[in-house]
């Protein structure tokens, strides 16, 4: 018999399209790895994903969908993880306003990571919605009273609200929910192919776990490299060369061979990328081998989410009954 496990863990993402290997070690590899230590639950954020993209909510049924897709191609197992639909769980929602008591607009307008996304998406005022995110957030944490939320360094602010509205609550009605911790991965920010800016999707630099063969292949060939390199034997710089950082992270056994060789100008660039190439591929392979099977029976992925969601929903409506309770809200329920 598999033995109970007592913590929990809670993170997730905003379905708006393809996970890439920034996502995977910023956080994805962190859930795979903890899945059989915590009892892990994955939230698809679709009402968050719509803080950005309201006027779009026709593309939300398949990013949803390929949020799940590549959390099972990654490794992480419905068996031991509890993949849900957060708009699904309206308690979700209900904990969003109790909370929404608790944290001023001050808090909100100084988080570093909504006033960088402002900037990003160009708003010069924000919504509602998209200000208070971080709070809805927190419901999205604590819904299921989770001890740990591995996630990428942009996402700190984001806990240290969870983590105030937690204490606040727990000192204004009583213990009801842990304080959760963020567990942040060894490579929390994976530059992107430009050699310039962080792998993102919006900034089109990305690999993605859904990525061919051959894509791989092609977007790797044409990374940026070091600047000072003109020719094959002029030593290198590995320290700024985008293409050392992907090897430090998925071909760690060779980094340090391939850092020597570089900066005694022993390895050319293309060779050095075609190893990278080669060694992402076999690090993707087994996704697509897994990819497939869902690609092939997508009614699988939606049971999946269906199953997931029913949990989360029963644990969800476990921990408002409490909140109600300890918030006087229960007026007919004795
Ligand atoms: N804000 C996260 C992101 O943009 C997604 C997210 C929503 C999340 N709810 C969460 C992450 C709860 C961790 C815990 O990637």
């Amino acid at each position: 018999m598999s033995k109970k496990k007592e913590k929990r863990i809670l993170t997730g993402d905003r379905p708006t399209g393809k996970l890439h290997l920034g996502h995977y070690v910023g956080s994805l590899q962190n859930r795979v790895e903890l899945q059989d230590e915590y009892d892990t639950f994955l939230i698809i954020a679709d009402v968050q994903a719509l803080t950005t993209n309201f006027d779009r909510p026709e593309k939300l049924s398949e990013d949803v969908r390929q949020v799940a897709r590549d959390y099972l191609a990654a490794g992480i197992d419905p068996e031991k993880t509890t993949i849900f639909v957060q708009s699904l769980v309206p308690e979700i929602a209900e904990l969003t306003i109790f909370y929404s008591m608790i944290v001023t607009v001050n808090q909100l307008r100084h988080n570093p990571t909504i006033k960088s996304e402002a900037e990003q998406y160009g708003y010069k005022e924000m919504s509602y919605g998209f200000l208070g995110y971080p709070v809805s957030q927190a419901a999205d944490i604590t819904f299921c009273r989770a001890n740990l939320v591995p996630v990428g360094e942009d996402q700190i602010p984001h806990i240290e609200q969870t983590r105030k509205i937690v204490r606040k609550f727990n000192n204004m009605y009583g213990e009801v929910f842990p304080e959760p911790e963020a567990l942040i991965s060894d490579f929390p920010r994976l530059m992107g192919l430009d050699g310039k800016n962080k792998m993102s999707k919006s900034l089109n630099n990305a690999i993605y776990l859904s990525d061919s063969k051959e894509e791989v292949q092609q977007k790797i060939m044409q990374a940026k490299t070091d600047p000072a390199r003109i020719h094959k034997d002029d030593p290198g710089h590995p320290e700024v060369c985008t293409v050392y950082h992907y090897h430090e992270a998925f071909n760690s056994e060779e980094s340090d061979e391939i850092a020597e060789k570089c900066r005694a100008g022993t390895i050319g660039c293309v060779a050095c990328k075609k190893r990278l190439a080669e060694k992402l591929n076999a690090f993707l392979d087994p996704m697509r081998e897994r990819r497939k099977k869902y690609l092939e029976n997508p009614e699988l992925v939606d049971q999946i989410l269906m199953d997931g969601t029913a949990k989360a929903r029963e644990e969800a409506q476990k921990t408002m009954e409490k909140v109600r309770e300890v918030m006087k809200i229960d007026y007919f329920s004795k």
